[in-house]
């Protein structure tokens, strides 16, 4: 492993890409390994095991691209599974609630946050946990959203369907008085526009995104583990793996991403 090795970035499919964009605008000169869990799409209303054996699987797999540091790019394997992960592997690992709690904490006005994620996110309490550990007097909302990561892996981004989902989950927020919303899960801020829609412009929203590609900077300077290199082309630097579905994860990707993502490897995640 040296500096100019990659960072291994997960998740259940495609919501892992917000992250992993963010990561390339903030840190451009690393490499990245990305891999999408499409077979077994979604976490979010699996068992703490499942996802924790899920992610070790995961890591196992990125350990042999070589990875310097892991992202779990997705709330509720972070929020299930990064203990776990931590205490196992040798490599540096960070999720994305912990940057996601500090980000909302630092934004709210009022003390009342809402938060949107997964079943799994939002039963662990885990961004309430790491909130209260920042200011024990914010209020916190939390409300699963199951049927959004199926309408974002099926592409419906902007469509009526979503507009009304949107606004059956969100229309108990309205009466919460909350002035911060995050996006508990990494495939919410692909329907950012609907949800910005449903909860109006006075609700500041967050992306955990923005601080976890801070945290991952901070991270490979403290462990003098950045890479200075430079490369000429995305294709150099960005590899991406799935455990199904390749065709239709590269066209997703390749309409999110600031550039085209040539080819996408399917792997059995299963033999790791
Ligand atoms: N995007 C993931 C998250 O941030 C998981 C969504 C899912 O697979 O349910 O929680």
């Amino acid at each position: 492993m040296s500096n100019d090795s990659p960072i291994g970035v997960f998740d259940s499919g495609v919501g892992g890409l917000t992250v992993a964009r963010e990561i390339m605008r903030q840190i451009p000169n690393e490499r990245i390994v990305y891999f999408g869990d499409t077979a077994r799409v979604p976490y979010g209303s699996k068992s703490k095991d499942t996802i924790i054996r899920y992610s070790k699987q995961i890591i196992r797999f990125l350990l042999t691209q070589n990875v310097k540091a892991i992202v779990i790019a997705c709330n509720t394997a972070s929020a299930f599974a990064l203990e776990e992960c931590k205490k196992e592997f040798d490599i540096p690992i960070i999720g994305v609630v912990k940057p996601g709690a500090k980000v909302a904490s630092e934004a709210t006005n009022n003390g009342r946050i809402g938060i949107i994620g997964t079943e799994g996110t939002i039963n662990s309490k885990i961004y309430s946990e790491f909130i209260h550990e920042i200011n024990p007097d914010i209020k916190v909302f939390g409300k699963p959203c199951p049927l959004f990561v199926p309408l974002v892996e099926e592409g419906l981004l902007n469509d009526p369907v979503t507009d009304e989902i949107a606004s059956r989950y969100l229309s108990e927020f309205k009466d919460k008085d909350i002035d911060t919303l995050v996006l508990g899960c990494t495939h919410y801020p692909l329907i950012r526009s609907t949800v910005r829609r449903t909860v109006g412009d006075k609700v500041t929203l967050v992306n955990p995104a923005y601080e976890t590609a801070i945290e991952l900077r901070h991270l490979l300077d403290k462990k003098h583990i950045a890479n200075i290199k430079e490369y000429d082309s995305p294709s150099q630097m960005y590899k991406f793996y799935v455990s199904d579905a390749a065709k239709k994860f590269k066209d997703f990707a390749n309409s999110i991403l600031p550039f085209d993502i040539l080819t996408t490897q399917q792997i059995n995640i299963d033999e790791y």
